[in-house]
């Protein structure tokens, strides 16, 4: 039996990264998939890579039009969703002094807002049985140089999986989080950084890491099928740490 059979799964974020890798294997675990993205060059890309996996849909995180039409045009086709993994996020490192405000109001309106309208949406619309993956960051927990607002965005979101778990139990609707250490994924290569320091900031951090490597967006994605699943089927409120040890080594 697989363990997501007949299951209306969204994952907000899967055209690249650990959302790609999620709906690529909840797919194969028996779930009607469908994926959102913003970029029209990642979303085309996606749309020939999940032919016949998942539908692809356009949709600004941060927007709470596109949401409510995200919600409209899933419960039109599927009736309701099971399985909302919210996974979309944008990172940017810089120390405090050099962070521009206007990255700090995107950080938020994509990482914090985009979770908060898709909880608000999508809840009238989650099955009894259902379940909700935020993805966080370890970064979430630590005190990491440069990561002032990504950091807070993470703690925020690790703070809805609690409120939004106790909001929605007595629907039967599980609300958890996973919490990736450092993962292989084109996020580094959006943050704006040369070459040369991203290399040096990837061996930093490598350096730091007890199974010294980066995680596979796959290994996420584990993570978050398990939470996803009836596996899981007493565990809410919870963050699954997927990092290689990094946050208790
Ligand atoms: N990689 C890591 O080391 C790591 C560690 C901890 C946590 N995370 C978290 O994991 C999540 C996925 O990141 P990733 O590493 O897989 O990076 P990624 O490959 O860059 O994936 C990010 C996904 O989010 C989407 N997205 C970004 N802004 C969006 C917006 N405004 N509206 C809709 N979709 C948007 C992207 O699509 P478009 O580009 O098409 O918008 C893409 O599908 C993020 O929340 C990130 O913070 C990652």
């Amino acid at each position: 039996m697989k363990k997501l059979e007949n299951k209306v799964a969204v994952i907000t974020g899967g055209t690249t990264g650990i959302g790609l890798a999620a709906a690529r294997l909840f797919a194969s675990e028996g779930a009607k998939v469908i994926v959102t993205g913003s970029n029209p060059k990642t979303l085309d890309v996606a749309r020939a890579e999940l032919a016949g996996v998942a539908e692809v849909v356009a949709s600004d995180a941060g927007s709470a039009k596109d949401i409510a039409a995200l919600v409209a045009h899933v419960t039109d086709k599927h009736g309701g969703v099971d399985v909302l993994f919210l996974n979309a996020g944008i990172a940017k490192f810089a120390p405090i002094g050099d962070l521009d405000e206007s990255v700090f109001d995107e950080l938020f309106r994509v990482n914090v807002k985009g979770p908060w309208l898709a909880l608000k949406s999508f809840a009238p619309k989650l099955r009894r049985g259902g379940s909700v993956i935020l993805n966080t960051s370890v970064v979430g927990n630590l005190g990491m140089a440069g990561s002032t607002a990504y950091a807070a965005t993470k703690a925020a979101v690790r703070s809805f999986a609690r409120t939004a778990a106790a909001e929605l139990a007595g629907a039967g609707v599980r609300v958890n989080a996973v919490s990736p250490g450092p993962i292989e994924t084109p996020i580094y290569g959006k943050m704006g950084m040369p070459a040369e320091a991203l290399k040096g900031f990837a061996e930093s951090i490598t350096a730091q890491v007890p199974l010294s490597r980066f995680g596979r967006p796959e290994e996420i994605a584990k993570a978050a099928l398990f939470l996803a699943s009836d596996d899981a089927s007493y565990i809410t409120a919870e963050e699954i740490v997927v990092d290689g040890g990094l946050s208790n080594v």
